[in-house]
């Protein structure tokens, strides 16, 4: 029998294949499924986008030829232009960005360009599942950095051994966080990451896709921002969450010439980029108005603070987060032992609610789900109701108190004008 390579079976199925398999089961069971398991906006791209593409295919077939691999002048200036305006980092569009078909693709090719076999890369946990699979596909070494909730979800870098320090080469820092939600708020942390690459020769992989998904006044900054972070950082966007463009597979990396260099190379013996169609429209995304961004975050900040509330008000103690379409949320006691994959397993075939198990971020993970808040408004209002009912069922909430009462809370308003 033809055998495919070690690294690949020494991969589980990936995360959300394994989500997808327990939905499908919540369906054969003929449930009314509410997905939250896959971070999968469902509100649409923005109109003036979706005009931009079709007016472009339609009008300029120039653009159905094979497009220039690193992205073409008119969408690394876009980029540069938003990176300037938005975050005060400036970048040479020729050289110090590269388009990707999304930012996972990068990421995962990051790996392969920079990684020996056996070389460690320093991957905190839970991540997102590219970070580590990225570098197992690569024939790398994860060392996973444990990000506690005591710490705010930012790694210790005394904690990690000399002797593994030696031999890393590469580290991911992705906030605001998936899956934690956690966001970096003392820009301490950015200079002491640079002090910590630099001593030890890493380089800085920072995963930004969700720096405009943020509520409550908070900005996310950009790690390039930090004095020095130049010489260690590659930065990674995407236009998946920002503009509601993740059937659209784009992103872009930027940073400095030589770092960037090996991936631009790498890629150009893989792919042949972002189609010339995409990438226009990508740029009309950074350079058109950025009020669909607004309503965007509106979408999610009402589904946000409904949701959390529901759920603090029945009793599961669930953080509100300040960032990201998610909410990490720990599992309650009595399901604690069972660990976050049977709970998901068994959430969504009592209740048909899917959610991310904690444990498909990495072993950190374990002990949380994660929920996407990524349905219509008023499905939360069932979810709550369903999942209040699954925890009475299994004893998990108290007998009836107060709770009785809020049962019979209206339904949201319907807000389906506003949700594009
Ligand atoms: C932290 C993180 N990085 C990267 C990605 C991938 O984004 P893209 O759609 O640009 O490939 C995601 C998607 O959910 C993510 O959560």
């Amino acid at each position: 029998m033809i055998q495919c390579a070690r690294k690949l079976k020494q991969l589980p199925p990936y995360l959300f294949t394994r989500i997808k398999a327990l939905t499908a089961q919540a369906y054969a069971k003929k449930l009314d499924v509410i997905d939250l398991g896959m971070g999968n906006p469902d509100v649409p791209t923005p109109p003036h986008v979706v005009e931009r593409l079709m007016d472009t295919v339609n009008n300029h077939p120039r653009t159905h030829r094979y497009p220039q691999a690193k992205g073409m002048p008119r969408f690394r200036k876009a980029v540069v232009k938003h990176m300037e305006r938005r975050f005060g980092v400036g970048l040479d569009p020729d050289s110090e960005v590269l388009a990707l078909v999304g930012s996972k693709e990068g990421i995962a090719h990051l790996c392969a360009a920079y990684l020996n076999p056996g070389d460690v890369a320093l991957v905190p946990v839970p991540a997102y599942p590219v970070h580590f699979n990225g570098v197992i596909l690569a024939g790398g070494k994860v060392q996973p950095v444990p990000l506690r909730p005591e710490n705010g979800y930012l790694p210790d870098y005394g904690k990690i051994p000399r002797r593994v320090l030696e031999r890393a080469k590469l580290i991911f820092l992705n906030y605001p966080n998936n899956p934690t939600a956690a966001v970096v708020e003392d820009l301490a942390f950015f200079k002491e990451t640079v002090r910590f690459a630099k001593k030890n020769d890493l380089l800085v992989a920072y995963d930004n896709p969700y720096c405009e998904i943020t509520f409550d006044g908070y900005k996310a900054p950009s790690f390039l921002e930090t004095p020095g972070a130049r010489d260690v950082a590659l930065e990674f966007h995407s236009f998946s969450k920002t503009y509601n463009m993740a059937g659209w597979r784009m992103g872009w990396v930027c940073g400095k010439k030589e770092l960037l260099a090996p991936l631009e190379k790498f890629k150009s013996f893989v792919d042949y980029g972002v189609p010339t169609f995409l990438q226009l429209a990508g740029a009309a995304a950074l350079e058109g108005s950025q009020e669909c961004v607004k309503q965007t975050v509106e979408v999610y900040r009402r589904r946000r603070d409904y949701f959390v509330n529901e759920l603090n008000r029945m009793g599961w103690a669930v953080p509100m987060p300040k960032a990201t379409m998610y909410v990490w949320a720990p599992l309650p006691e009595p399901f604690r032992a069972m660990g976050s994959l049977a709970f998901a397993e068994k959430l969504v075939l009592e209740t048909g609610i899917a959610v991310a198990p904690g444990v498909g971020f990495g072993q950190q993970g374990e002990g949380y789900v994660r929920f996407a808040l990524v349905t219509h408004d008023n499905r939360f209002y069932d979810a709550a109701l369903r999942i209040k009912k699954f925890f009475r069922k299994h004893g998990a909430l108290p007998a009836r108190p107060a709770a009785a009462r809020e049962e019979r809370r209206p339904r949201p308003r319907p807000v389906e004008a506003e949700t594009r």
